[in-house]
């Protein structure tokens, strides 16, 4: 029903065409109509006209998506709920039960979001994009922190086209504007004997957020697409373009390997010549990023020499 209407965009729909396109009965038309209305579209009833959309809420439901999606697998088969503890948790559910490669978890809202090292993640409704995908690489285990430099690479690159701002990344994970955060990057993997059985690939992007909902203590160091951008951005359209690039650099992954990522990467990131501190379990570590290993570690130029590091989190 949402699709004829769509189709429509604002011309009237007649409840005789609406009738015989979705063979079901004027009693049926109505009850769907009413249920439209309960999820927020306005829709105006006009005798002998038929049906109008006037409103559509923003919501990144698969009716809303899918007309926009140009992947071949990304994205095509898809989960969406309202509001969810987290998407990583349903789709490792998912993908234990079996989800193909390029299956989607999407919502409005997360009331547990999880961010690295066990961190909140904050999803407020209908403003950002809380996503995760599952992928199934078939790569060893120690080569799957790869996999999120490449999707840092592949959402910085759709980000810049599509909203015009100067997103750079800070290694790992995190994409900035001005310094913030405004995308987070969580890859979960479930690895059998050495190989990847599948990854969970989670996307966290302050799209719509405003300030008012963003907690105080990430005042200064979070922000927003909208924010920055000074107008909002239509997440349906945000998401197909993610997916789609998305799969695109995946595929380039899988077959020419990490280089050309390494070197996408390079390019994209905003911190490389800087002095940072990187904090490692062996304590501290001061030095100049100045690119990026093979493995995926980030290369740190300190006094003793060039370091690869692992896994830490970075001051700039
Ligand atoms: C980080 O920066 O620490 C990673 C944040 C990842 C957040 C996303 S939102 C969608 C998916 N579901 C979650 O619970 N987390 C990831």
């Amino acid at each position: 029903m949402l699709s004829l209407l769509l189709e429509r965009e604002d011309a009237f729909l007649s409840g005789e065409e609406i009738s015989r396109r979705l063979n079901c009965s004027r009693t049926a038309i109505w009850k769907h109509i009413k249920e439209l209305r309960k999820e927020g579209y306005q829709i105006e009833a006009r005798p002998k006209s038929g049906y109008r959309l006037v409103y559509r809420p923003d919501r990144v439901a698969p009716e809303e998506l899918k007309p926009h999606l140009r992947t071949r697998s990304f994205g095509r088969r898809m989960q969406y709920q309202e509001c969810v503890p987290s998407t990583q948790l349903l789709a490792h559910e998912w993908a234990k039960e079996g989800a193909e490669e390029g299956s989607l978890v999407i919502t409005e809202e997360q009331t547990d979001g999880k961010g690295r090292m066990n961190r909140i993640w904050h999803s407020p409704p209908h403003s950002g994009i809380w996503m995760s995908l599952v992928l199934r690489p078939p790569i060893p285990v120690t080569e799957a922190p790869q996999l999120t430099l490449m999707a840092s690479v592949a959402v910085t690159r759709t980000l810049r086209r599509e909203t015009g701002l100067d997103v750079t990344i800070k290694w790992p994970n995190d994409l900035l504007v001005g310094g913030k955060k405004i995308c987070g990057i969580l890859t979960e993997l479930r690895g059998e004997q050495d190989r990847v059985q599948y990854v969970v690939l989670g996307i966290g992007i302050n799209v719509n957020v405003t300030p008012d909902f963003l907690p105080k203590e990430l005042e200064s160091i979070a922000t927003s697409l909208a924010i920055e951008g000074g107008r909002t951005f239509q997440r349906p359209l945000l998401i197909a373009a993610i997916l789609k690039e998305l799969e695109e650099v995946y595929e380039g992954y899988l077959d020419h390997g990490f280089e050309p990522i390494r070197i996408l990467w390079e390019e994209a990131a905003g911190m490389l010549g800087r002095i940072i501190t990187a904090q490692t379990p062996e304590g501290p570590r001061r030095g100049e990023a100045v690119g990026l290993a093979s493995s995926g570690a980030l290369l740190l130029k300190t006094e003793e020499g060039t370091l690869p590091v692992y896994s830490s989190d970075i001051q700039i």
